[in-house]
């Protein structure tokens, strides 16, 4: 029913993922090379939120303005309808980002030196917005076994008794595409509230989950939720990032007045106009693109792995549970990352990200974003074919 197989030129668009190629890469052909690394999609947006941008566009006037109560409620209704999670209006706080919720809840919340906790491999910011704070990142490493990853929570619970004031939970997971379970949410936030630790729960890729795992949010378990700052958006879903939406839910009023005061203080200006009309387009019309999408990404995850299962078997690509990164596990090659990434930007001519950018646990591996038209996928797939051929 929607269109995810048009490919939509990017280049000179002022893309971060087409357009900074050379920059972040150290290249300097970076118009040959296809982008497959940033976490926005190629998709162009579905009728019902462009017809909602045009339509306040039109004709409007651009003053200062806010999320108000039928946006809210939007995002009340998806939460509830997407993740079975009842909040309420009060609870909601908009910024332009998660990441700026993020160093907002630890600035506002921690001080210069406090040991931020997080665990690894994990998504930069989650280590760089801290640590840019002056907070000391403490990180514990994720059990992993192919590519599968999990929780050991002695390790988990001692990490957090050793004087934590924050912890920042990524569910569902980036890179490792993994879907905490229920029982693993619940006790992630109980042992924070039992230690005293700010849980910054950041549930941004909640909306992409592949049946039959299902997202639980921290707020829908927890045995009590004033030491929870959970951020959402709906910018990886809907492929918003440029508009700036997200949202955090706090249900703790004291937590609130102090999370406003300091937005306040660092003038946030929260969410834009357009950011908020597409917002509310998505999540009132956007059900059925998003189940749609799902398929889609699945479609080609599969094909992906099924390639590369035929065609470089030391090669595993382990099937996510959400998010539309593929995070491939390349170890039994032997190469380094330094070989693997020279091989892909100069004879594969393909950007994807190294591994260690998301820790040191993150060695041995690639992280591929699926979320493209198949003939863009396919293209990716050969061109990771032949660097690998070269180096292996
Ligand atoms: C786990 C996670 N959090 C946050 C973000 C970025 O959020 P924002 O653009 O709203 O700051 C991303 C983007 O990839 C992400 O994967």
């Amino acid at each position: 029913m929607y269109d995810f197989q048009t490919v939509h030129t990017r280049r000179n668009t002022d893309s971060i993922k087409w357009d900074w190629l050379n920059e972040v890469y150290s290249v300097k052909h970076g118009e040959e090379i296809l982008p497959m690394w940033v976490a926005d999609m190629d998709f162009a947006l579905p009728a019902f939120i462009e017809d909602a941008l045009v339509e306040r566009i039109r004709g409007g006037v651009f003053g200062y303005s806010f999320p108000g109560d039928t946006a809210s409620q939007s995002v009340i209704d998806w939460v509830a309808k997407r993740h079975g999670t009842t909040i309420e209006k009060d609870w909601l706080l908009y910024e332009s980002g998660v990441i700026p919720s993020m160093s907002l809840a630890i600035e506002t919340f921690t001080e210069p030196g406090d040991r931020v906790l997080v665990h690894g491999p994990v998504y930069p910011p989650f280590r760089n917005t801290p640590a840019n704070l002056k907070r000391e990142v403490v990180t514990f490493s994720l059990t992993e076994f192919s590519g599968e990853y999990s929780i050991d929570f002695d390790k988990f619970e001692a990490a957090l008794a050793d004087s934590i004031s924050a912890f920042i939970f990524c569910n569902p997971h980036n890179p490792g595409g993994k879907v905490w379970s229920r029982e693993d949410v619940k006790r992630i936030a109980d042992l924070c509230a039992k230690h005293n630790v700010l849980l910054i729960s950041d549930e941004i890729h909640a909306d992409l989950v592949f049946a039959p795992h299902k997202h639980t949010t921290a707020l829908s378990v927890a045995e009590s939720t004033d030491h929870i700052i959970t951020c959402m958006a709906p910018t990886k879903t809907f492929n918003l990032a440029g508009l700036q939406a997200a949202y955090m839910i706090v249900t703790d009023a004291t937590k609130r007045a102090k999370l406003k005061e300091s937005a306040m203080n660092a003038a946030h200006m929260g969410m834009t106009v357009l950011g908020t009309t597409a917002m509310r387009a998505a999540y009132e019309h956007g059900e059925a693109w998003v189940d749609e999408l799902l398929g889609q990404l699945q479609h080609n995850m599969n094909y992906v792995a099924d390639r590369l299962h035929e065609e470089v078997p030391g090669v595993l690509v382990p099937m996510p549970e959400a998010t539309y990164l593929l995070w491939i596990d390349y170890r039994k090659l032997g190469i380094t990352e330094k070989d693997m990434m020279h091989a892909l930007l100069h004879e594969g001519k393909l950007a994807l990200e190294p591994g260690t950018k998301y820790g040191p646990e993150g060695d041995g591996f690639l992280r591929m974003n699926v979320a493209c038209p198949f003939e863009t996928v396919k293209d990716g797939v050969e061109r990771f074919i032949t660097a690998v051929n070269t180096v292996k």
